[in-house]
């Protein structure tokens, strides 16, 4: 084996293998003696390292992190670091990226909310706390993998259910050029976001938002698509969830003992707004074999993503009809 671990000398007999680290620098010391992009870069990951933060809105590694925070302090294009990774700082910037990391390793904000924008399949949306950080699979899964369940001709009606702030819709609006789409929730203050975003994409003229319980702010409308990314977090979940993510709505995450209060209304409630030849897709995230023992005999297929294979349901109506009927 080759490589610096693996051939590093090891420890004598009887002394512990693992020496407490000191602290990372912190910001003062940063912003005073380092210079360039890549200093800071390497400077948040280990300040981020340090405090233990919790990644899942928008990365999976504290390199990627640390990136969108430097280059967005500095308003540098997120997509591009390279170009600027040896260029040196002024002083007020250097201050301006250790705040900025400071602020999300001692308040353990995410960086979506610190920044106010989260980017999902290279669409920006606005983010703050009144609605979920969007990041949902279903985004993905409209770019291909749902594909091969969709009804034929391409849908002219669509609805997003619990849509937060809009992102499904938005993204289905976008996929679906011809379609009418509602976007429905419980909270005023996801659809006032939700609003903000439909702006900011041009969309006012083909997303309609209403607000109340799952379907009950709908008009009387049957849909050829039902997509709703729900609350479906367990409770046991919920209580070991990070820092991170308590800063969004509890109500945007806590889905019941087993994750399933929501989804089981959901598809109670599906048949009766769906066309004929509609169909209900469900993100359900780590939550599959909950899923499976709430819905014994419901005939169902899980769509792929990238991030795993049985985090989205795709139901047809006629299967919910079937199930309801044998149940
Ligand atoms: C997991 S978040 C999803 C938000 C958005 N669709 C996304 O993917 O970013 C779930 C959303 O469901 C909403 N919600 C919770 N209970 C609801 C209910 N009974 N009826 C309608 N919406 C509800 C929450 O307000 C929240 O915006």
């Amino acid at each position: 084996m080759s490589g610096a671990v693996p051939d590093a000398p090891a420890a004598p007999l009887g002394k512990p293998l693992a020496q407490p680290l000191g602290p990372v620098p912190g910001p003062a010391d940063a912003a005073h003696h380092l210079l360039t992009v890549r200093d800071l870069i390497r400077w948040s990951c280990s300040r981020m390292a340090a405090a233990g933060v919790a990644l899942g809105h928008g990365t999976d590694s504290l390199r990627d992190e640390a990136t969108w925070l430097v280059l967005w302090a500095l308003r540098l294009a997120l997509d591009d670091p390279e170009p600027h990774l040896d260029a040196r700082l002024l002083p007020a910037e250097r201050q301006a990226v250790t705040a900025l990391v400071e602020r999300r390793c001692a308040e353990r904000l995410p960086t979506a909310y610190l920044t106010g924008e989260a980017w999902l399949r290279g669409l920006r949306f606005k983010a703050d706390p009144r609605a979920l950080i969007p990041r949902s699979v279903l985004v993905e899964a409209l770019d291909g993998a749902l594909d091969p369940w969709l009804p034929e001709p391409e849908p002219a009606s669509v609805l997003d259910l619990c849509t937060g702030g809009g992102s499904i819709a938005i993204a289905a609006a976008l996929r679906f050029a011809q379609a009418h789409v509602d976007a429905t929730d419980l909270s005023p203050d996801a659809l006032a976001l939700a609003a903000e975003n439909r702006a900011l994409h041009g969309l006012a003229s083909r997303i309609q938002l209403h607000q109340g319980d799952l379907y009950a702010g709908l008009p009387a409308r049957r849909y050829r698509i039902i997509l709703s990314n729900p609350p479906y977090v367990n409770a046991a979940s919920m209580a070991a969830l990070p820092p991170e993510f308590r800063h969004e709505p509890v109500g945007a995450l806590a889905g019941g003992p087993d994750g399933m209060s929501l989804v089981a209304r959901i598809l109670q409630d599906a048949p009766a707004r769906l066309a004929p030849d509609g169909l209900l897709v469900v993100e359900i995230g780590h939550e599959a074999e909950h899923f499976e023992a709430a819905f014994p005999g419901l005939e169902f297929g899980y769509v792929p993503v990238s991030a795993g294979e049985q985090l989205i349901v795709a139901v047809t109506r006629q299967a919910l009809v079937d199930w309801a009927g044998r149940a």
